[in-house]
């Protein structure tokens, strides 16, 4: 077992490092605080490969393989957990799936413009009534012959109104139940497509999150991705993998409290010393320690997984579980360590306890994580 990052590997941390703390620190407060799409950053995190990391360069991506995205999304994450939501589902979902799935033509026209950050994607699957349920899909594809005929809703979608491709998950054949679905590529201008109005979050507000509404939207056949039937599929593989990255989001953000809390923790004086020469922070910072080591190690094994094309959806789940959770326990001890500092935006803890929230919930809820693991294991 090798615990070592490559030369490569260690690169593309130090890079995203750096691009964080010099890009996304700055603003970081404003952009939360006014639900500001981070337009310019996600150009400039285009710029410099992080939105189509694992693409293959022939489609002008940065080859590179998931242990490297984990460590890139965990440094973002650490400072804008808005960005990272961006990146996140530009790369695992939207991009992975259409290269994994995707015809020549389709990878040839939509992956250059996403990996450079030209454009963005958004993968559409949830509806108001089908969330953890996501069988239940009452988004219909009609098919026509030479097109599908798209009528529904879909709820909650990331980079819902920046977005300009949407892989929307749509009932084609009910009687077929899940194998009846389809996935289909839609662009912004199609006729019949409309974005609804934007969510008040309580976290990530940066990232853009809408209701989308598709009246007899005509989708050309040369939009659906495999084989007619294989949207289910597609979801849950691609989902399998973009668990991997909202694990490392959460794994970000807990790193991101606890540096802060370590640095206020030997600069707060109480009782005339530092309030790290209190046993029950050191015990505090002791605990955050330990589980985001445990959550960081889980993230690299699930991504170790996919990198050696071993079956990762349980330890894609695990490390989620797991790394959610512990962004959520270490950024309430984070804000408790600041006290009142901690209750007040400046301080950057508050925002990352409410972001934290949002990794429990989405690509899968803790509960829905603990199905998929209890499922592999009962196999
Ligand atoms: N890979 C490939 N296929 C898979 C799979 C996987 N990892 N997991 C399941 N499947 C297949 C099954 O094999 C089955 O197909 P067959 O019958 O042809 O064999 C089919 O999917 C249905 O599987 P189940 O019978 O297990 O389905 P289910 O109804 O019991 O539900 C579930 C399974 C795991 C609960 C699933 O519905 C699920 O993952 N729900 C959560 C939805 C979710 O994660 N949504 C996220 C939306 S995107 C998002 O949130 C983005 C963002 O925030 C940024
Ligand atoms: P429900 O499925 O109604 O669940 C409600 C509660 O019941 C949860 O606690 C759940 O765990 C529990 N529950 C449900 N079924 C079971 C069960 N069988 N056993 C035990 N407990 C159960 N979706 C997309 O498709 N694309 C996106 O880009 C996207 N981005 C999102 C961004 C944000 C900010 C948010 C809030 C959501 C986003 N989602 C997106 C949707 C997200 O994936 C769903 O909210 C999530 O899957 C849960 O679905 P739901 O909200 O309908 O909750």
């Amino acid at each position: 077992m090798d615990f070592q990052l490559t030369e490569e590997q260690l690169a593309v941390q130090s890079a995203a490092r750096d691009f964080a703390q010099t890009e996304l620190w700055a603003g970081v407060i404003e952009r939360d605080e006014h639900q500001k799409f981070p337009a310019e950053q996600i150009k400039k995190m285009g710029e410099l490969g992080f939105m189509g990391m694992m693409v293959s360069p022939e489609y002008g991506g940065g080859g590179m393989d998931t242990v490297s995205y984990v460590l890139a999304m965990e440094e973002i994450s650490k400072v804008d957990a808005s960005c990272s939501v961006i990146m996140s589902v530009n790369n695992s979902l939207v991009c992975w799936g259409l290269e994994q799935y995707g015809t020549e033509e389709q990878k040839r026209k939509y992956l250059p413009r996403l990996c450079s950050g030209e454009i963005i994607g958004a993968f559409c699957l949830s509806e108001p009534e089908a969330g953890s349920d996501a069988t239940m899909q009452r988004t219909t594809a009609e098919d026509k012959g030479d097109h599908y005929l798209l009528n529904g809703t879909k709820n909650w979608i990331t980079n819902g109104s920046s977005a300009s491709v949407y892989l929307v998950v749509a009932q084609t054949n009910p009687e077929l139940k899940h194998r009846g679905i389809n996935v289909l590529i839609v662009e912004k201008d199609m006729p019949g497509f409309v974005v609804g109005l934007k969510e008040n979050k309580l976290g990530i507000r940066g990232s853009d999150t809408h209701s989308l509404m598709f009246t007899d939207v005509k989708v050309p056949k040369e939009n659906r991705i495999g084989d007619d039937g294989f949207g289910f599929k597609f979801a849950m593989q691609v989902l399998a993998g973009g668990r991997i990255g909202i694990a490392a989001q959460a794994l970000g953000i807990a790193s991101g409290a606890f540096e802060l809390s370590l640095k206020y923790s030997k600069e707060r004086k109480a009782f005339g010393v530092e309030i790290s020469k209190h046993q029950a922070i050191q015990f505090k910072l002791a605990d955050m320690a330990t589980t985001i080591d445990a959550a960081r190690l889980l993230c690299l094994q699930a991504a170790h997984d996919k990198d050696a094309h071993n079956d990762y959806a349980k330890s894609g789940a695990m490390a989620k579980l797991f790394a959610s959770k512990t962004a959520m326990d270490t950024a309430v001890e984070a804000v408790q360590i600041h006290g009142g500092y901690g209750f007040v935006k400046e301080f950057h803890v508050e925002r990352m306890m409410r972001d934290a929230k949002i990794t429990q919930i989405y690509e899968g809820t803790s509960e829905i994580q603990k199905i998929v693991i209890s499922r592999e294991l009962l196999k």
